[in-house]
Parts: C-alpha cells; sequence; structure tokens
C-alpha cells in the first residue's frame, strides 16, 4: 500500500478567501419511489442505508460545463464582480477526455483569456480545488479565482447498478476566492490532504483511459461505469476523514468543540454521523443535504454550503471544518470562519 499526506505549512501571508458562493441543480428531480419502479430496491433501504430520499439529474444533452457555468454565474454574482484571473474546475466527469472543460466554463463566463484548467480529485475534489486557489493565490499568480466543482455524476452511473444508482446525483457549487488576510472571516485554513493509490480499485470507471486503450482491447460497455465497493469503502471514509478533520482542527489551533457547522462531503448519512460522532460534533452542528440532492461527487461541498448559507443555518462567524474522502483514494479537511456572504 502507498500512502502520503500533505499538510499545508504557512509560508506567505497571502491568503485566499471566500468572497462569493453559488449554487446550481438541474431542476429534473428522481425519487426513491421512481428508483424502485425500475431497480430490485425499496425506499426503506435506500433511506436507512443512505439518508437519501430524493437526488436532482441532469437530462439528456446537459453536461458539467451547463452546470458549472450556472453556478460559477452565481458565485459571480455572490462576489459582486464579474472579474476572475483564474478558473479551476474539479470534476470527475468532464464535458470529454481532451481538452479540460474548465477553459469553455470560462470563456461562456466572459472570463475568456483567464488561466482556467480542471482538477481530478472526484470527491475530494473541493478540498484538492480549494488548495490550487490558494496556492495560485498565495505565489501571486492570481488576486481572484473562481472555485467550481461540479458533476454530472449520473452519466457515469450504471443505471442497472442498485448499489450506485440510488446514492449518485448531478449538481454544482462555486466559490470566487480573493487575495485576502489569513485571519480574517473567509480565509481558507490549514489544508490536510493525503491519498492512496494502493487502493484506487475500490472506486474507478475502468475503461477509457490510457491503460485500457493502449491494451488493444476494445472496452464492454459496463466497463465506462462507475464502481465502487461500497464496504470496503465506507471504513477507509471514516477513518481518513475523521484522521484529517483532527489534523485540520490542530493546525487551526480550535478544538473540535469550537466547531459551530461541520460541512463534509455528502457521501452517505451514516458516514457522515460516524465521523462527526467521533469528532464529538453534536447533531445540531452537522450540517446535511443529502436527503433532497444525493452524492453529487466533487460539488456536494460547496452545494452544501450555499444551500446552508442561504437557508440561515450558516452565518458570519461560524467557525466551520470541512472534509471530504472519495476515489483515489483521496481525502482532505480545512477548517473556515464563514464570511459574511450571501449565498446565490
Ligand atoms: N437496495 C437493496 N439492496 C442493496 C442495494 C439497494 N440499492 N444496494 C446494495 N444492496 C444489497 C447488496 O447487494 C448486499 O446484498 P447481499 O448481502 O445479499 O450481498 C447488501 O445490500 C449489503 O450491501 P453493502 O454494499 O454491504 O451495503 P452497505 O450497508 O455497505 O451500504 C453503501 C452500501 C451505501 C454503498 C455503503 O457501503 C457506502 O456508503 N459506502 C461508502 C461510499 C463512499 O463513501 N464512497 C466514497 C465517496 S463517493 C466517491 O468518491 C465517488
Amino acid at each position: 500500500m502507498s500512502t502520503s499526506a500533505m499538510t499545508s505549512p504557512v509560508v506567505t501571508d497571502r491568503a485566499a478567501v471566500i468572497t462569493g458562493i453559488g449554487s446550481y441543480v438541474p431542476p429534473d428531480v428522481v425519487t426513491n419511489e421512481d428508483l424502485t419502479a425500475r431497480l430490485d430496491t425499496s425506499d426503506e433501504w435506500i433511506r436507512t442505508r443512505t439518508g437519501i430520499a430524493t437526488r436532482h439529474v441532469v437530462t439528456p444533452g446537459t453536461a458539467t460545463s451547463d452546470l458549472a457555468v450556472e453556478a460559477g454565474q452565481r458565485a459571480l454574482k455572490s462576489a459582486g464582480s464579474a472579474v476572475a484571473d483564474a478558473v479551476v474546475l474539479a470534476t470527475t466527469t468532464p464535458d470529454q477526455p481532451c481538452p479540460a472543460t474548465a477553459p469553455a466554463v470560462a470563456s461562456r463566463l466572459g472570463l475568456g483569456g483567464a488561466a482556467a484548467f480542471d482538477v481530478s480529485a472526484v470527491c475530494s475534489g473541493f478540498l484538492y480545488g480549494l488548495a490550487t486557489a490558494s496556492g495560485l493565490i498565495a505565489a501571486g499568480v492570481a488576486d481572484r479565482v473562481l472555485l467550481i466543482a461540479a458533476d454530472a455524476f449520473t452519466t457515469i452511473i450504471d443505471p442497472r447498478d442498485r448499489g450506485t444508482a440510488v446514492i449518485f446525483a448531478d449538481g454544482a457549487g462555486a466559490v470566487v476566492l480573493r487575495a485576502g488576510d489569513p485571519q480574517e472571516p473567509g480565509a481558507v485554513g490549514p489544508l490536510v490532504l493525503g491519498s492512496d493509490g494502493g487502493l484506487s480499485h475500490l472506486i474507478e470507471v475502468p475503461a477509457g483511459g490510457s491503460r485500457q486503450r493502449s491494451s488493444g482491447r476494445p472496452a464492454a460497455p459496463e466497463e465506462h461505469y462507475f464502481r465502487m465497493r461500497g464496504r470496503d469503502t465506507y471504513r477507509h471514509a471514516v477513518e481518513h476523514m475523521t484522521r484529517a478533520s483532527h489534523e485540520a482542527v490542530a493546525r487551526a489551533g480550535w478544538r473540535p468543540p469550537d466547531i459551530d457547522r461541520f460541512a463534509a462531503h455528502q457521501a452517505n448519512a451514516r458516514i457522515l454521523a460516524a465521523v462527526a460522532d467521533r469528532l464529538e460534533i453534536p447533531p445540531s452542528r452537522r450540517l446535511s443535504n443529502i436527503e433532497h440532492v444525493g452524492n453529487t461527487g466533487g460539488a456536494s461541498i460547496p452545494l452544501l454550503l450555499a444551500q446552508a448559507a442561504a437557508a440561515g443555518q450558516l452565518t458570519a462567524g461560524h467557525k466551520v471544518l470541512l472534509t471530504s474522502f472519495g476515489g483515489g483514494l483521496a481525502w482532505g479537511a480545512t477548517t473556515l470562519q464563514w464570511p459574511d456572504v450571501t449565498a446565490i
């Protein structure tokens, strides 16, 4: 097994500060009843094992960039300025394998000419994207970064696989980050990131990349779909999110009781509860929208933050812990004090 872990040393006084946030979910909703009509499953199984009741899905013809543009527009509006020097898009479902999707998104947002590229870290894409944006700002490469996390996850889900079809869904969330002071509200705190590629087979799309293409063997259609070994993944998700969270909280100089809001990747309600229990964060401080949006991959944390802020569950001054886990395996955690922003 290969493992790696990275924490962000404080090397600069320029922090990335959240100054705008927006989100978007496609209008079509799939209920558990819709799924039970075509899969060997039940509303009771889905609710008790995952906590999901409904999810939003794209309709034919809608791609990740369409979701990303909607969320990006809202974040820029929330920030009160349509300016960004860089557009970073975290996604597992790019519009096509080449080129990256971010340049097209930037162009459609009127940000043509800005640096634009994709970040691939599956469900940890938003936290890896925050690290990327923070680095661009700290290094003086950019003063303002639009970070979007978007996934049309259902486009890689096998509709006949009850193990994944009931969980994954589509959506997008975005934040605008500006250069600021590490101590001000909205400043992204110390980031803890890690990966374990020795377990990459637990979450994968087997075909479509250079490994399969260079084999000369045509892929079976089902190899283009996402596969997840749920039970094995579960254990690693709880372990790594708990450990990364403890480390991020300590590096911020906080203690778990200081955390006002726990915002974890919405993988599964039971995983969220297990991690929050281990961190001794009471239920009243746990943000969750998985019941209504399912697991939206990389989009899930900014979508959660935007919806919670819009609903008044997350307000200026709250000390927030973010943590994620997903394919790679890749995980992360960070902290921030919620800024005075209007989520759109
Ligand atoms: N309806 C009914 N039965 C089902 C369904 C379903 N939708 N799906 C699976 N089952 C069955 C299985 O076939 C199995 O039956 P068997 O015992 O006869 O073989 C039984 O339920 C138990 O299956 P498990 O997969 O062990 O069920 P579990 O309780 O572990 O729940 C789940 C599955 C929800 C996927 C859970 O394991 C999980 O959430 N894992 C972690 C997911 C995660 O965190 N992923 C990382 C982030 S996402 C990302 O990176 C893209």
